[in-house]
């Protein structure tokens, strides 16, 4: 792949709503700074928070250095922060906040970004249609983009009222890391793989972001969100357009949306029959014991909020009609993985017929988008030896031996688009009303919540969902083994 020098952006401030929050805190402020670090800030621009708590200029910077400290991938570096720390200004907020900005802010272009709740982006959306009308400016939005579909078009309304949905950039973040955007690379720069993308020859794929932490104090958050909502609606379904879409005709930012929102379209409305939803209770998870998620500070004790969901999926499209996608995300599991498997069509014994060999594995192929970032293909080998024993074996890349450089952050990656204008990695206004279609008969008719123990799979009614051999067990160790001919 052709690498280009990354631009420095054109002279703009950025505004952070919610800019002593735990977003901030933990990716924005650290992804600036290591921005900074790249000289990929613009040359001239102010970064401006802003939220309730009563900091001032001087606190705002504390917070953020310690921010850096503790989150950024690189630690503090003097010579960075000394350029960093005098962009940052910090306003606490208040209806009026907006008008009391101007000089702070002088750069010709500027971009708010709403790292705030749901529930506080319709107020400061009206503020901004006040003071956006002076001056070319751009909004970045963090998911949930609604709670539904109608909810959503609303959201996607108030946003037009603002700035022309070629200013707005809706983050999934899953969409800023390299792993994810590998796949694009993957898919359509060999044509090994293209040739067997489809349902000639693949028997279902696995999508899976589990977790192995717990709510913890986001307890009254979540209640009003579950993992339908949080993941499945987003970086899952987001996971899924780009395993199914077709070649876009360009790398430009439409020609990719367009293919991404064609698969969105073609899901097939998901009813409950195809879901099953699981709430964790207490055990042990992430090597820590974990109260249940109905003990959570916030959440209600007789709770029906899913911390785990499971789905069945059809994309009804010419290459993956009657292929099944099987999805799945939780809370407090057994690991950390997020990966995307598919399993190809099981081979005609009769070759075999007189050999030791009764039934061969299918062949998998693995995408491992985190931790151990990396692809892997399993299939079938004969054992050394005088009889004809098969066995499964791996080809894998890992990223950690085939480049040797750390990955940026997502959020360095989309911090960096939005300030030159490149909206490929983002989401665009159809893309997330296809989405919220797609769920809404299973959101008007939620399934029970199963419980199951923090550190397990999942709940048992999960189980019985994939076909034999079932789900990719994630407490596998998915990683290479040391020397090339690792068991499959
Ligand atoms: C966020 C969800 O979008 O993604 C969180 O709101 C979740 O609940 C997080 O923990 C997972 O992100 P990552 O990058 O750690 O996989």
């Amino acid at each position: 792949m052709v690498t280009a020098a990354l631009p420095v952006p054109p002279e703009q401030d950025l505004v952070v709503f919610g800019a002593s929050g735990d977003l901030a805190r933990r990716k924005l402020l650290p992804a600036l700074y290591n921005l900074e670090g790249s000289g990929l800030l613009p040359d001239r621009g102010s970064i401006v928070g802003l939220s309730l708590d009563p900091l001032d200029d001087s606190g705002f910077r504390d917070l953020a250095r310690a921010a850096v400290a503790e989150f950024s991938r690189t630690g503090i570096d003097e010579g960075t922060w000394e350029r960093f720390a005098p962009r940052l200004h910090f306003r606490q907020s208040s209806d009026d906040v907006l008008h009391h900005l101007e000089e702070l802010l002088s750069a010709p272009q500027r971009v708010y970004y709403l790292a705030v709740p749901p529930s506080a982006f319709d107020p400061l959306l009206q503020q901004l249609r006040q003071a956006s009308a002076q001056r070319r400016a751009g909004i970045i939005i963090e998911k949930p983009f609604g709670h539904d579909l109608p909810s959503a078009r609303r959201l996607n309304r108030a946003l037009h009222h603002v700035v022309p949905e070629e200013r707005v950039f809706r983050i999934d973040h899953y969409l800023g890391k390299e792993t994810v955007q590998n796949l694009l690379v993957f898919r359509f720069g060999n044509t090994l793989f293209q040739r067997i993308w489809n349902r000639d020859v693949v028997d279902h794929v696995q999508l899976t972001v589990a977790e192995d932490i717990g709510v913890d104090d986001r307890g009254r958050l979540y209640e009003e969100t579950g993992a339908i909502r949080d993941v499945v609606q987003n970086h899952l379904f987001q996971l899924l357009a780009l395993t199914c879409m077709g070649a876009p005709t360009s790398f430009e930012a439409d020609a990719l949306r367009d293919e991404k929102v064609k698969v969105l379209r073609a899901i097939r409305p998901i009813e409950p029959a195809d879901v099953v939803r699981g709430q964790y209770t207490a055990g042990r998870a992430g090597g820590q014991p974990l109260r249940g998620y109905r003990q959570i500070p916030g959440v209600a004790h007789d709770s029906t909020t899913e911390t785990y969901a499971a789905l069945q999926v059809h994309v009804d499209t010419w290459e993956w009609a009657g292929v099944p996608f099987f999805l799945r995300t939780g809370k407090a599991l057994v690991t950390r993985r997020t990966e995307i498997v598919l399993r190809f069509r099981d081979v005609p014994l009769h070759f075999f017929q007189g050999t030791d060999i009764a039934r061969l594995d299918p062949n998998r192929l693995t995408v491992r988008i985190q931790p151990e970032e990396g692809i892997s293909l399993s299939f079938n080998a004969k054992e050394p030896g005088p009889q004809v024993v098969e066995q499964s074996v791996r080809m894998d890349f890992a990223y950690g031996t085939s480049f040797r450089t750390q990955p940026a952050e997502a959020y360095e990656r989309l911090l960096h688009d939005v300030m030159v204008g490149d909206h490929t990695l983002f989401i665009r206004e159809d893309e997330t009303e296809a989405a919220w279609a797609a769920l809404d008969p299973v959101l008007q008719r939620l399934p029970p919540v199963h419980p199951y123990p923090a550190g397990s799979q999942g709940p048992e009614a999960a189980a019985a969902m994939v076909p034999p051999p079932g789900w990719h067990d994630l407490s596998h160790h998915a990683a290479p083994l040391p020397g090339s001919a690792a068991p499959g």
